[in-house]
């Protein structure tokens, strides 16, 4: 059995409903899928997934405190996130407001953990990962189900 492990912040939904999207892409029966708040998210969660998807809203065009918290914690589990397939989400409240550079300033801190980094495949159009402006429109939730689909069929192809 793989893990994936979905880890988001969250304020007023929008985050959350895409990592539902996620969740919903990755299921399969080989796979157990873990949905986590970011504050409820430990460095032993992270260390027992095999694949960490991590979403928030942009916050002055980057990941918001909490999920850049989550990665400054991360620091003491150095080495250990090696070769863990990540992805990363995003919403903004502006169709131009950062949620392209805060899925890069996820995918950057992943990279920095020697993470395997995973975008949207080409069926959805999309490239860095899973985003939306406001709350998911149809779109957004498709693009939120292929990238969780994408993590697992990796995920079970790597382990
Ligand atoms: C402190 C703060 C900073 C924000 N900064 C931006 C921003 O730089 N660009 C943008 O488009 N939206 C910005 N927003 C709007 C949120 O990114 C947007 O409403 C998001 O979808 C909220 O996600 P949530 O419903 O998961 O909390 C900001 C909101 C807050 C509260």
């Amino acid at each position: 059995m793989v893990t994936i492990l979905i880890t988001y912040y969250s304020q007023s939904g929008h985050t959350e409903l895409l990592a539902k999207a996620i969740e919903r892409g990755a299921q399969r029966e080989a796979i157990k899928v873990i949905v986590k708040k970011v504050k409820e998210t430990s460095n032993d969660d992270l260390m027992q997934a095999d694949a960490i998807i991590v979403g928030s809203p942009v916050y002055f065009g980057s990941m918001a405190a909490p999920i850049k918290e989550l990665f400054d914690k991360s620091v003491a589990i150095r080495r250990k996130l090696r070769d863990k397939i990540g992805a990363a989400f995003a919403t903004a409240g502006h169709h131009t407001g950062g949620k392209e550079t805060t899925i890069f300033s996820i995918i950057q801190a992943m990279l920095i953990h020697e993470m395997i980094i995973v975008g949207d495949p080409i069926t959805v159009g999309g490239h860095y990962g899973a985003a939306s402006t406001g709350a998911p429109n149809d779109e957004a939730i498709k693009q939120g189900e292929a990238l969780g689909a994408r993590v697992a069929e990796l995920v079970i192809r790597l382990k």
